[in-house]
């Protein structure tokens, strides 16, 4: 099949690719860019674990052909830490809203965590403090299997905080005085509301990835 030639901002920089007319974006930036942070969950646009920030809009890259990109600018989470507001939080470099989901335990398998986090920086750079409806609508179209939400809103939250100058709450995680509450085996209870009174061990060590792929295949 017949290749076109494309160029998209990718992260800041200008990516020059040939694609064949029906390779989606999502594969022409996973496959063809190695930027595999944007993650395959469903390829029919029902998941939002493919969500990218292109020209100002979140969009699922699963909908969406490579061809379609051309001269257009996409932020993937691989480059959320080189954004001019990476560090203006507690850490010196985690863009504010990646430094939610993990002080305020936004995540669980992670799956749909880049997915989330490209939705929140959309909605954060058109209202940057949203009601908590507001932010529930705004992931709508992103699932997640595992958290039940409520720390994805807060992860948002703690980003919101962070851009107008609030003190952010302290991370029921990493500070269990805080917050948090122990868990029934001792860990850290993870703030869901789940039930169950397992604990966030944050000690564990978890296996190695040996197929090497960051554990993005699934
Ligand atoms: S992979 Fe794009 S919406 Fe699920
Ligand atoms: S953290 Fe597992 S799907 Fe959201």
């Amino acid at each position: 099949m017949s290749t076109k030639d494309i160029t998209i901002t990718v992260n800041g920089t200008e990516r020059e690719l040939s694609v064949e007319p029906r390779r989606l974006l999502v594969h022409a930036i996973r496959e063809d860019l190695d930027l595999t942070g944007t993650h395959i969950g469903c390829d029919t646009g029902n998941c939002g674990a493919c969500t990218v920030y292109q020209d100002g809009e979140a969009i699922k890259s699963c909908l969406m052909f490579a061809v379609q990109a051309d001269g257009s600018d996409v932020t993937t989470v691989e480059g959320m830490q080189d954004l001019p507001e990476a560090g203006m939080g507690r850490s010196d470099d985690l863009h504010p809203i990646q430094e939610g989901f993990r002080q305020m335990h936004g995540l669980q398998c992670g799956y749909c965590t880049p997915g989330m986090i490209m939705a929140g920086k959309a909605l954060l750079e058109k209202d940057s403090d949203p009601s908590e409806a507001t932010i529930r609508e705004n992931i709508s179209g992103n699932l997640c299997r595992c958290t039940g939400y409520q720390n994805i809103v807060k992860s948002i939250q703690y980003a919101a905080d962070v851009f107008n100058d609030r003190e952010p709450p302290e991370s029921p995680v990493e500070n269990p005085d805080s917050g948090g509450t122990a868990a029934a085996d001792g860990g850290v209870d993870c703030g869901t509301g789940c039930g169950c009174d397992a604990g966030v061990d944050l000690d564990r060590e978890y296996p190695a990835d040996t197929a090497g792929d960051g554990g993005a295949e699934r």
